[in-house]
């Protein structure tokens, strides 16, 4: 079977906990293939809440196998701790739950290393989630980074301490204050690494093959958007791996042509947490009150998330990357109540209308380009089925799929798993 992607499409935090959660009932494996604990994707079913940040958002599902694939970097601190909150919640991970050995390890100095980068830039600083991503995709690529499959190795503690060492002179070249204690830092490190241990590690390219030749059914599951893509994003405000269908086939060791669905997902507006353009980013009212109804905080930093209308130049570039062949529109519930929508559909780039999205898209480069729509009053959030969409959303989303030739076919209409709407192709 091919093996399908659910990708964000956006600045990340479109909704791909939830939805990987609504969909994991089809699929026998739930596949993480980049990013690490700087993602945090938010469940919500039977009335409670649960964040994840490492581990796929199938875990919920007994039946369910959820890989963490070599592209991802593991921090084992922040690991242990969601394992922790799934025993409390009696979630039996051992047997569910597999490890690729080839996924890279995030040491407590590459932490610090992720501070003294930030502080050092002041304000032309990225945002980073200071979860050590950058500095251990640094080290991944420049071939020094401790792998999971390392742990099984005899001589891994020296490799971790020579190492480490050489962050600490990286640390204080960089001449910012920053504090730490790296005994303790460590004490917790090497306790996480034992929990890390007591797990499953596989080949995980393998697994997937074998999986892939028995027919199982398999989501790789996105984490950030592509807009945060190392190489598609708006460099260098993006986060240190691929987000889009590319970096699943080396996140997972899938080839191209074992590709399937491509699930894109994308707000009914847009969001952006830390530093970097967002052209139609809004900074009144209609911005102030995306965020209070949408409860625009990040799950990883709890910072407030920049809001602004739909940049529809920004997700034609970003289903064009992917191929994406089916969307779903999530948070539409926000809007209600919002008189006009107004929707970007083209930039005035330098004098010029253009409807790609260009090298520079500063506000000194770029001015967005609006359609004006009907909003709709009616309370979305108790809604089941298409048929009782109001005809102004049934408007949006027409416009929409015209504009992108891509079918919408969820609407997400609130956080709850229950909360989703499903439309015929
Ligand atoms: P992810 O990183 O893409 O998984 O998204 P996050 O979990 O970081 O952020 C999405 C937020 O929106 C979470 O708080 C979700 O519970 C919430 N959410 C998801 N879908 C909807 C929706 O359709 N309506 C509303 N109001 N909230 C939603
Ligand atoms: P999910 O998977 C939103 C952003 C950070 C920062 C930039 C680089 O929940 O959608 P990093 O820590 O990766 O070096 O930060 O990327 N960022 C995210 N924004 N959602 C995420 O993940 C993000 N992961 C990283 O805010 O601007
Ligand atoms: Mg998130």
């Amino acid at each position: 079977m091919a093996v399908d992607l659910l990708l964000g499409l956006q600045w990340g935090d479109e909704g791909k906990g939830k939805i990987v959660d609504v969909l994991t009932s089809n699929y026998n494996i739930i596949a993480r293939f980049q990013g690490g604990p700087n993602a945090g994707h938010t469940l919500v079913f039977n009335g409670k809440k649960h964040v994840l940040h490492t581990i796929p958002s199938g875990i919920f599902h007994e039946d369910t196998t959820n890989l963490v694939g070599n592209g991802v970097v593991i921090d084992p601190v922040i690991f242990k701790s969601e394992l922790d909150k799934l025993e409390d919640q009696n979630v039996d991970y051992r047997k569910s739950l597999v490890i690729s050995r080839k996924a890279h390890i995030i040491l407590p100095t590459h932490r610090l290393l992720d501070a003294a980068s930030e502080a050092s830039k002041g304000k032309a600083k990225i945002g980073s989630t200071l979860k050590g991503i950058g500095p251990t995709y640094m080290d991944k690529t420049g071939r020094n980074g401790i792998r999971v499959g390392d742990l099984e190795l005899s001589d891994w503690k020296e490799r971790y301490r020579a190492l480490a060492n050489k962050h600490e002179s990286m640390i204080s070249f960089y001449n910012v204050d920053i504090e730490y204690n790296l005994k303790e830092l460590e004490t917790e490190f090497f306790k996480a690494i034992e929990v890390l241990k007591s797990l499953q590690f596989i080949d995980s390219e393998e697994y997937i093959y074998q999986a892939q030749k028995s027919d199982k059914t398999i989501l790789a599951e996105g984490a950030q958007g592509s807009l945060l893509d190392i190489d598609f994003g708006t460099y260098p405000f993006v986060t240190s791996s691929n987000t889009t269908a590319a970096g699943a086939c080396t996140g997972l060791g899938v080839s191209p042509n074992k590709i399937g669905e491509v699930f894109g997902i994308f707000k009914a507006y847009t969001t952006r947490v830390g530093s970097g353009p967002f052209p139609t980013e809004l900074f009144d009212k209609d911005g102030e009150d995306m965020a209070r109804i949408g409860n625009e905080f990040g799950a990883t930093t709890g910072r407030p998330r920049r809001c602004g209308w739909l940049d529809l130049v920004a997700l034609r570039y970003a289903c064009q990357v992917n191929g994406v062949t089916q969307l779903m529109m999530m948070k539409g519930d926000v809007l209600s109540g919002f008189k006009t929508l107004k929707v970007c559909t083209a930039y005035k780039y330098k004098g010029d209308i253009i409807q790609h999205f260009p090298y520079n898209i500063e506000p000194e480069n770029v001015e967005p380009i609006y359609t004006e729509v009907e909003g709709w009053a009616e309370d979305l959030t108790n809604m089941s089925d298409a048929s009782e969409m109001p005809k102004a959303l049934n408007d949006y989303i027409d416009f929409l799929e015209k504009e992108l030739e891509i079918p919408i076919t969820i609407v997400s209409v609130g956080p709850d798993r229950k909360q989703t709407i499903f439309r015929n192709k």
